[in-house]
């Protein structure tokens, strides 16, 4: 992490054949340059030789000294030179600037290419990240709800059945329970006549081999019973005593029916602690034809 980066220079096939071709051309015009420059130096050297030293002065053609006709074969020379430079070697740079600037675009569009998969790449994942984000700002929170009915001494049950018969009670635990998942005790279920109409009954059992109606889940404790239910938004524990027990520190919300009567019982519902659980509503029944107590609909949510 802390060490040196070790900065290594690379150059690319492309990038030595455009500075090969660079330094031919460099050495062309330099040969060009040389060539002038001993055309000039040679023509004054011809002509003194001529002219001063009188070298081939009585050699002559069509009526003119022989220097002229060696300067004018030789700037013919210069010309062709500088012809092949110019004009030659430009037309072949033109070619080989044409096949450059084809591999350019090759690699400028396969380059794009590469962006374009990174683009749409990146592009899934931001998409995964934001939904995977807006799932985590608004988590479906699941509300684990004990419902009971429960008397003033908290008595909820005797030999396996109900101690009263409230109609107002029974239709609130169909209306609240309808569509969900609802986790009982092996007891609790089996003190139905039969499977409560659209509910998932998960039935918590220690007995491996216990065999229930189809569609009722069986498991082997509470953990494996709201494992079972984790795509309900509101699960109920729906009892009995055992169950209630080992519910109340987990759940998050009790929805109570108290009996205001006291019974004798062998199935109980455990204290309310106030400390940890906050009355938010409570509906007060008066004993009627139908009602044979008084009772009161209360709505308890665990203190935060
Ligand atoms: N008033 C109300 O609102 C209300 C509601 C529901 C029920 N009740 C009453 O409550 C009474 C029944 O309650 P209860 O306490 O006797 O029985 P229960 O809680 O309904 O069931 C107890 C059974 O559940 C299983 N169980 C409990 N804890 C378990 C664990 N941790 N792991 C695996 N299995 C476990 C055991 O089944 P196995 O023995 O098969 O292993 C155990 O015998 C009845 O009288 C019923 O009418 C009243």
């Amino acid at each position: 992490m802390f060490s040196k980066k070790k900065t290594t220079t690379s150059i690319d096939k492309d990038q030595l054949e455009l500075l090969e071709n660079a330094q031919k051309r460099i050495k062309q015009k330099k040969r060009l340059y040389i060539h002038f420059i001993f055309f000039l130096i040679g023509s004054v050297f011809l002509i003194l030789a001529n002219t001063v030293l009188g070298i081939g002065k009585e050699v002559t053609l069509f009526g003119k000294e022989w220097f002229l006709f060696a300067i004018l074969i030789w700037l013919f020379f210069l010309i062709y030179h500088m012809f092949n430079v110019f004009i030659t070697n430009k037309f072949m740079g033109k070619a080989w600037e044409q096949k450059q600037m084809e591999k350019l675009v090759s690699k400028q569009e396969a380059r794009i290419k590469k962006m374009k998969t990174k683009l749409i790449k990146e592009e899934n994942l931001l998409e995964t990240s934001t939904s995977k984000n807006s799932s985590l700002e608004s988590p479906k929170k699941t509300i684990l709800t004990i419902i009971v009915a429960a008397a003033e001494n908290n008595a909820i049950g005797k030999e396996n059945k109900l101690i009263w018969h409230l109609s107002d009670d029974l239709k609130r635990f169909k209306t609240l329970t309808n569509g969900h998942h609802i986790i009982m005790g092996r007891k609790t279920f089996e003190s139905f006549p039969k499977p409560l109409p659209n509910r998932t009954h998960v039935v918590i059992t220690r007995q491996k081999d216990y065999k229930a109606p189809e569609g009722v889940i069986v498991v082997h404790s509470l953990t494996d019973a709201i494992d079972a239910s984790r795509h309900d938004s509101q699960p109920f524990i729906i009892g009995g005593g055992e169950i209630y027990k080992q519910a109340m520190n987990i759940a998050d919300r009790i929805e109570l029916t108290r009996v205001h009567e006291s019974f004798e019982a062998d199935a109980f519902f455990p204290e309310i602690d106030p400390t940890v659980w906050r009355e938010t509503t409570k509906i007060r029944h008066h004993k009627d034809d139908k009602h044979h107590y008084d009772f009161s609909f209360v709505t308890y949510n665990r203190v935060d």
